[in-house]
Formats: structure tokens, sequence, C-alpha cells
């Protein structure tokens, strides 16, 4: 293949044919660049990506999305070629649980189960009983009985939505989301004034005063389900923007505004590590099967665990 690509529709050309010749799968989160979304063979949420990563039988699975998500593919499938276009896509949210704080804390209390967000390093998961997302975390909590102490991290937003709709008191993490954490709910309700038709809708890594205004709280892939099952023609989107392309996508005639941040760089709050990957990183992140995502064998066996309780407890939810 040469290397004078010079349009994206060489480039699109040039990844559908290494995809096949190496029979490599291309999946891609949700708030990847519309044209990679429109390229993958697969779009999903955090938890969809997992899944799709746990059950296919590609030699090389390139993971367009943030570290942590090709982590997670990579200890579901330690025999596949984990590719990440970017290896710089990190996660603020990750970030913020260092996993020698993480045990430390989960040491002071031993007698709770520990529940980690999917978003999160190898090394914290394998100091998690059962890992979460944001699709399954409500229902995997209710798995437990009420009387069961739990420890939830790292992202205090979602695990205090998850406290309020379950009535528990997880211990939590301080930790939280850089995108999500910064939508400003004054814009959002100046937004709401000037289209009072619209129903806002949110990610539960948002803020609690943005929460208790919103119409509808979700996970990336409930609040899509939600614009087009809602008789709702317009939306005020509070999560990373990048999901009103499929948004757009699936409901052509509706209208998605992107919930703004507080401060006035942007319209929309798209994640800075998300969009590092490109079409041309992944065109040559597929030719030349490089950045690869390596875990630590020790910590890989022990991060498998919880990552495949959440399936096998999804399973059963029917997520
Ligand atoms: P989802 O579980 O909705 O995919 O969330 C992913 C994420 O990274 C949110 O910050």
């Amino acid at each position: 293949m040469s290397h004078s690509i010079s349009n994206n529709e060489q480039l699109k050309a040039a990844i559908d044919t290494l995809r096949k010749e190496k029979n490599a799968v291309i999946l891609a989160h949700y708030y990847q660049e519309g044209e990679i979304q429109d390229i993958a063979d697969f779009v999903g949420d955090s938890l969809a990506l997992a899944q799709w990563a746990s059950k296919t039988d590609a030699d090389i699975i390139v993971m367009c999305g943030v570290h942590f998500m090709g982590e997670t593919a990579k200890i579901l499938c330690p025999a596949k070629k984990v590719l990440v276009p970017d290896l710089e896509a990190g996660c603020s949210l990750a970030d913020s649980c260092p996993a020698e704080d993480f045990a430390a804390f989960t040491r002071l209390h031993p007698d709770h189960t520990v529940l980690s967000y999917v978003n999160t390093t190898a090394a914290v998961k394998a100091y998690t009983d059962v890992v979460v997302t944001s699709t399954n975390a409500r229902q995997i909590v209710e798995s437990f009985p009420a009387d069961t102490k739990l420890i939830f991290g790292p992202d205090r937003n979602l695990g205090n939505y998850i406290n309020s709709v379950t009535g528990r008191s997880m211990l939590l993490w301080d930790g939280a989301c850089h995108i999500h954490e910064q939508f400003s709910l004054e814009k959002i309700l100046e937004l709401k004034k000037k289209n009072p038709e619209a129903e806002i809708i949110t990610h539960p890594e948002c803020k609690q005063p943005v929460i208790a205004v919103s119409d509808f709280v979700g996970s990336t892939a409930a609040l899509l389900k939600h614009t087009v099952n809602s008789d709702a023609k317009e939306f005020i989107v509070a999560t990373e923007s990048g999901v009103i392309h499929e948004m757009q996508k699936q409901s052509p005639d509706k209208h998605f505004i992107p919930a703004p941040p507080e401060d006035n760089t942007c319209a929309c709050n798209e994640c800075n590590f998300m969009r590092l990957n490109t079409l041309e990183k992944l065109y040559f992140c597929l030719k030349d099967e490089t950045p690869e995502i390596e875990v630590d064998e020790a910590i890989s066996e022990k991060a498998v665990k919880p990552i495949l309780k959440m399936l096998e407890i999804s399973e059963q939810l029917g997520l």
C-alpha cells in the first residue's frame, strides 16, 4: 500500500483493504469522530465494546477509543493483538484513581465488596470484585442484597447518582470525568428557555445539579435509545458530543443541541483524549500494527475476573 494517501476516501479504502487482509475488527466508541464511527465494524458504549471484544474471532482488535477500553479488550483476549490508534488517548477519570491509593482505600474497608467503573486502569480492576459500566451499574448494584457493604470507584457523580436511585449508601472514591463535570447548568437552562420543547438528556457522570434538571439520565447507549423512542423532537444532549453523530443518523428528523461546557471556547463538549484518534492514525495503526496495548500478565490474570463477572451478570440481565 502506498504511503501517499492524501484524502479521506483513499484512507477509508486502504483501511478497508487492510482490515480484510489482516482479519482485523475495528471497534469504536460513540465519542469518536464521526468518520471513525462510520468506518468501524461496530460502534458502541463501553459495555458493548467489551462484549464485542470478548466474542470476536478476529486476529487483531483495533480499539478506537481510549486506553482503558483497549486494556479491557486485551485482558479479555490476551492472545490477540489489540491496537489503539493513539496510545496517548487516556481518560481523566481513570487518572483520578491511582491503583495503590485505591487499594489502600479498599484495605480500610475489608468487609466491603469493591465495584469499579470500567473507566479504570487494569491495576485498579485487579483490586476489584465486579467491574461495572454506566449501562449496567444500577442493575449490578441492585443484584447485591440491600445490606451488602459496597465501595464504588472512581466516579463520585455516577456513584452519588446510583446511591440516590437505589437508596444504597456505597462508599465512593472521589474521582470525576473532566468532560462530564464541566457542563454549565446556567447555559443548559438558557438553552432550555430558548428551546422549551427540548428534553434535557444527561449522562450520570454529570454533576447533581445538571442531573436534577434532566428529563432523562442514562449511559451513552441508553441516551441514544431514548432519543429514538421518545416523542420529543429536540434534545439538549449533556454528554460528549460525539454521540450526536449516531443520534442524528438514527433519528434524521430530530434536532440535537450539544450542551455547552462552562468555559467559552466551544459550544459543545468534546473529550480531547477521544479525539486524538484520527482516520490517518487508524490507517497507520492497522498498516504497522502499532501502537499495541500490553498488560502485565499478573495484573491481567486478576483483572479478568471482575470483568468476566460483569459480562456474566450483564448477560443474565439481558443487557
Ligand atoms: P459509556 O459507559 O456510556 O460508554 O461511558 C463511557 C465513558 O467513557 C464516559 O465517560
